[in-house]
């Protein structure tokens, strides 16, 4: 992570309108190159905690502000939008199937793999993960390496509101077909959600494991979860939950195996 002390002073400067009017873009357009390039990042794990750097967030924001809408084309198909498109796969050694759209201001490692889907400015993908077809990765969401982001799974972005932390998929989890995490939901290493999982700060988890609900928001390392339904207190309904059925095991490996042979060469 690069040294970015007094970017971030001048940016939360900027926020707060004590820069004067013509430093503010040239500033902001330094920290969204950065933001690109993957030098800088909305958040970074810290021991076992997530720590935002609310500083990026708010040069995204800013980066809205400063930028006029402005028409895009791709053949017949055009755009009116202020954020340029990603562009450069084959340098960033990334494999980018048609209609894989990312925005300027994500970063995508070296090593991934985009089938036809959507990356919002400020999140993050890392190497060997792949973004499976119509899966949607929000604003500022980080996906760690190794990963396989399923088809239609939406991972909820965060600009607004402001202090809301963006999710967190860590490395080596599988996100099951159709799933939705959002409200800075952490998944831990290696989990795997079943297909159709929804998962918010809210959603109850139920770990048959442990025998007990666990806290919410929070996906534990390894483990396997399905959707259902726990009973509420009153046992007068039922509402959707997580449940934690197991811990992966061999089982659960072979049917979540990444194919290299779709990683190699790029
Ligand atoms: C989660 C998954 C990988 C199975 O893992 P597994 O370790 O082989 O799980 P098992 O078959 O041993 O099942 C363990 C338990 O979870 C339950 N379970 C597994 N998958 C489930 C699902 N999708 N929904 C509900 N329950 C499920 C099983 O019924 C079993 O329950 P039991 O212990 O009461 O008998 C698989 O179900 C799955 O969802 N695969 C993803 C498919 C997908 O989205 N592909 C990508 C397409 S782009």
């Amino acid at each position: 992570m690069t040294d970015c002390a007094s970017l971030a002073q001048r940016i939360d400067k900027i926020w707060a309108g004590e820069e004067a009017a013509d430093v503010g873009p040239v500033v902001v357009k330094q920290a969204l190159d950065l933001l690109d390039s993957g030098a800088i990042r909305v958040a970074e794990k810290q021991g076992d905690e997530w720590k935002v750097n609310e500083w990026v967030k708010k040069a995204v924001l800013l980066h809205f502000r400063y930028s006029d809408n402005r028409e895009m084309t791709a053949g017949p198909i055009e755009w009116f939008d202020k954020v340029a498109l990603k562009t450069g796969w084959r340098d960033a050694k990334v494999r980018s199937v048609p209609t894989a759209i990312a925005r300027f201001g994500s970063f995508i490692e070296e090593g991934a793999v985009l089938m036809p889907c959507y990356i919002n400015i400020g999140a993050r993908v890392g190497s060997g993960t792949m973004i499976d077809t119509w899966s949607t990765v929000g604003s500022c969401a980080q996906v760690g390496k190794n990963c396989h982001i399923s088809g239609g799974v939406g991972i909820g972005g965060v600009l607004e509101p402001l202090q809301a932390s963006p999710v967190i998929i860590e490395d080596d989890v599988f996100f099951g077909a159709r799933g939705e995490a959002a409200e800075g939901v952490v998944i831990e290493e290696g989990a795997v959600l079943a297909m159709g999982c929804y998962v918010a700060g809210s959603t109850k988890i139920y770990s048959v494991p442990e025998g007990r609900e666990l806290p919410p928001g929070r996906i534990p390392a390894r483990s396997v979860c399905v959707p259902g339904a726990l009973a509420s207190r009153d046992g007068s309904h039922q509402t959707y939950a997580l449940i934690i059925k197991k811990y992966r095991d061999e089982r659960t490996d072979a049917r979540t195996a990444l194919t290299s042979i779709l990683r190699e060469g790029i």
